[in-house]
This record gives structure tokens, C-alpha cells and sequence, in this order.
């Protein structure tokens, strides 16, 4: 009897296409060198220096992940119990996490309805006199209107963190690079990002103190570090010695590891080049819904330019054509689309967040009161924009790395499109 062939396909046999450039001759090099190269002249010091290049900033300080990143600014921010940090409610949780680490208060602002962004005017409304930091997030590939948060920032002295996670490369009006307008970026090399090394992250700053702090709370407080340099031990000599006192500040261990590091160097060698083709794509995708009057894309002002991490729009379905979301994801996935998703949902609607601040503790299933302070820092959420744009958002990918799937993609947007259109205009008949 003939044995079955099986055609599958494994991991192991497939090529990705994601990691075409550089990667395995600098991932080569960390482990032919046995992991001994130091962080400054290794692939941690080239990473760094690179990234800051590209981003035209004095420094950069790589981390192990976008949300470490967030942690690492607010800390050098000097935030702590009793300050507020205004962040939008529309975003991850961990941008609410990480003010929750350092036992200050989330405060939700809400976002523009057609940008999705983070509102000025309702940052301005939630200023109070214990307000220390405002972290924007250019969610999607978008940048933030800048220009009036810096200003407010200015008036009120306070602190300004871009969170940078989905939007690499994207600029506002005056063609100035998310990330670099702010005190600090923070960016996140997590996997299903624009650069990506499985997971990492890295801060931009111009700030030498801020870039200093940020550098020793990520990596244990080892008094050597310094704003360009991620070496700990500059006197193996010294460091050696019994007397030699290590740590001059409190800090965690949120280094990159010097294999991800060389990913992630060599992913950005080509950041222009994931970055045109999730443009290229999102293109596509804006050509295909051309006149559809119920799905509205992230409004783009004028000057600015969103490099869409994902394509991102507003379904009206249900109340314009009586189409529900998930009947609209579905055919969409009938039809041969890849994904559509949700966006998160709220920070303060997430059950770790609401538990946080009744009962004050961390898990559901012991009882102490880890959080105790945020038991006081009850959410008071007024983000009714938010509240209303969460369930229609609809995310689209703009990874596609080849022309065939990509125009799978489209067509299969198109044609949901097409199919509801005609539906409800035979229905009206
Ligand atoms: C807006 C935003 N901020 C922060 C993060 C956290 O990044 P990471 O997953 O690298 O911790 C992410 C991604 O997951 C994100 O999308």
C-alpha cells in the first residue's frame, strides 16, 4: 500500500521572511564570540548608536521590552505615589501598568473621534496640581498632535512620554519624528511589531540625566553606566575587588540580550523598508473602501504621516446598514482575509485593573494587598468618546510581505465591502 505523502508544512521547514537581512551573520557573531563582546562594542552598543542615528536623537537605551521601556521613563521622570500621569484610556494596558509600578495614578483622557489619538483639550481638562506626566501613545502608526500637547506640557511642567510601540518612523505637521518630540520615546521590538527580535524594546531621549537614570533603572543601578554606554563592568580589576561597591541606584533587570540585540540591528537596517510597505499596503486598503460611507479610516491631518502599523477603521455598519461587526469580521475571513481585530479594550475596563483598584490587590486569588495604594486611586473614567469608538474599531494588517498576498487581502476587503453594499441596497428595495 502506498504511503501517504504529507504535504504539511513545519516550522522547520518553511523560510520566514521577515528576518532576510543581516540577522543570522550578527547573530553568528554573538555566539561565536561566546557572549564575551561587552555591551558597548557588541551588538547592544551598534543597536543603540544606530537607533539613535536614525532617529536623529543623542541617545538611545535598549531594554527587553516596550512596556520595561515605559516603566523605565516614568522612573527617571521621578514619578511616584501620589503623582498622576494622564494617559488615554484607548490604549494597552501595560501604558497603565506601568504607572501603576511606579504606585502613581492613571489618569484616562480621552481620545479624538476621528484620529483615535489622545485628546489635548480632555488632557488639559484632567491637569490637576499632582499631575507630574503625560504619556501620549501614537497608536497605529500615528503620531499624536504634538504640537498642542507639548505646549500644554510647557504650561503646566510636565513630563512627556511618547509611547511609540506601533508607530516607527511616523512624523506630525512639522515633519518631526514620533519619539523624538517629547522628553523620551519608547519604542517595542515585540514580535508582531515593525522591527521586531522576538521581544525587546529601546528609549530615545535627548535628555543626558533623563538617559542616565533610565539606562540604571533598567539595568540594576550599576553606578558605571552612563548615557551612551551599557557597560558595567569599565575595570574588571575593580569590579572585582571585595571593596568595590557595585549599585548606586535602585533599579531593575530589564537589559536586551546581546542575541536579540543583533535581531533587532539588523531589522533596523531595513525599518525604511517594513515601514514603505505597511504604507504601500494601508494604500491598498484606503483605495478598496473608497466611497463605502460606513467605515471611516484613521483621520490623517493634514502634514502628517501615519505609517500604519496596522489600517485601522471605524465600522459604522450597524447603524447605517444594519451589518454587525463580527458579521462584517467574518466574511471578511470567509472571503480569504488574514485577520481583523479588535482594538484592546479600555485600560480602566480590564479585570486586573478594576480589581486593582477595589480591593487593591494583584491577583484574584490570594489576598494581599499588593496594590494597597491604588485602592485609593479609584479610576474616575470620563472617556465617553473612547467608550463609544472601542467596539466599532476595526484593526486590518499591513504585514503582508509579498504582492500575492497582499492583493488577497484587498480583494477580500473589497469584497465584504461589495457583498454588505449590495445586500442593504437590495434590502431598501
Ligand atoms: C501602544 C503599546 N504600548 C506598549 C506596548 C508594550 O510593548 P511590549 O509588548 O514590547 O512590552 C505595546 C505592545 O504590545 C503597545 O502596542
Amino acid at each position: 500500500m502506498k504511503k501517504k505523502t504529507n504535504n504539511k508544512t513545519t516550522a522547520a521547514t518553511v523560510r520566514g521572511r521577515r528576518f532576510r537581512g543581516n540577522e543570522l551573520k550578527y547573530l553568528k557573531q554573538v555566539l561565536d564570540s561566546d557572549l564575551k563582546t561587552n555591551s558597548r562594542r557588541g551588538m547592544i552598543g551598534d543597536l543603540e548608536r544606530k537607533f539613535a542615528k536614525r532617529f536623529g536623537v543623542q541617545y538611545a537605551i535598549s531594554s527587553n521590552s516596550g512596556t520595561s521601556t515605559l516603566h523605565q521613563a516614568l522612573a527617571a521622570f521621578g514619578v511616584g505615589p501620589g503623582d498622576e500621569v494622564i494617559v488615554p484610556a484607548l490604549t494597552v494596558v501595560m501604558c497603565g501598568y506601568a504607572i501603576v509600578q511606579m504606585h502613581a495614578k492613571p489618569v484616562y483622557a480621552d481620545v479624538d473621534p476621528r484620529t483615535f489619538l489622545i485628546d489635548p483639550a480632555d488632557i488639559e481638562r484632567k491637569i490637576t496640581p499632582k499631575t507630574k506626566a503625560i504619556m501620549v501613545v501614537h497608536l497605529y502608526g500615528q503620531v499624536c498632535d504634538m504640537e498642542r500637547i507639548m505646549k500644554i506640557a510647557k504650561k503646566h511642567d510636565l513630563w512627556v512620554l511618547e509611547d511609540c510601540a506601533e508607530c516607527f518612523l511616523g512624523t506630525d505637521s512639522r515633519g518631526r519624528l514620533g519619539g523624538t518630540i517629547g522628553d523620551v520615546g519608547s519604542f517595542s521590538f515585540e514580535g508582531t511589531k515593525v522591527i521586531t527580535c522576538g521581544e525587546g524594546g529601546i528609549l530615545t531621549t535627548n535628555n543626558k540625566e533623563l538617559a542616565v537614570r533610565m539606562r540604571k533603572f533598567g539595568a540594576l543601578g550599576f553606578k558605571t553606566l552612563q548615557a551612551s554606554d551599557a557597560q558595567e563592568m569599565s575595570n574588571p580589576l575593580a569590579f572585582q575587588d571585595p571593596k568595590y561597591l557595585r549599585h548606586d541606584s535602585f533599579g531593575y533587570n530589564y537589559r536586551i540580550a546581546q542575541p536579540l540585540a543583533a535581531i533587532a540591528l539588523a531589522q533596523l537596517e531595513r525599518l525604511d523598508w517594513f515601514t514603505k510597505k505597511r504604507v504601500y499596503i494601508a494604500r491598498k486598503y484606503l483605495g478598496a473602501m473608497k466611497g463605502c460611507s460606513w467605515l471611516k479610516p484613521q483621520y490623517v491631518p493634514p502634514g502628517y504621516t501615519n505609517t500604519y502599523w496596522t489600517f485601522v477603521v471605524l465600522f459604522e455598519g450597524k447603524e447605517k446598514i444594519g451589518v454587525s461587526w463580527y458579521e462584517f469580521r467574518d466574511m471578511f475571513l470567509e472571503f480569504g482575509g488574514d485577520k481583523c481585530r479588535s482594538v484592546f479594550a479600555l485600560i480602566y475596563n480590564e479585570p486586573s485593573m478594576i480589581n486593582l483598584n477595589k480591593t487593591g490587590r494583584y491577583f484574584m486569588d490570594i489576598d494581599d494587598k499588593q496594590g494597597a495604594l491604588h485602592k485609593k486611586y479609584l479610576a474616575d473614567p470620563k472617556c465617553p468618546v473612547a467608550e463609544s469608538i472601542q467596539p466599532k474599531l476595526m484593526q486590518f494588517t499591513t504585514n503582508q510581505l509579498s504582492d500575492r498576498e497582499t492583493a488577497v487581502q484587498i480583494a477580500a476587503f473589497k469584497k465584504t465591502i461589495q457583498y454588505f453594499d449590495k445586500k442593504s441596497s437590495e434590502h431598501k428595495k
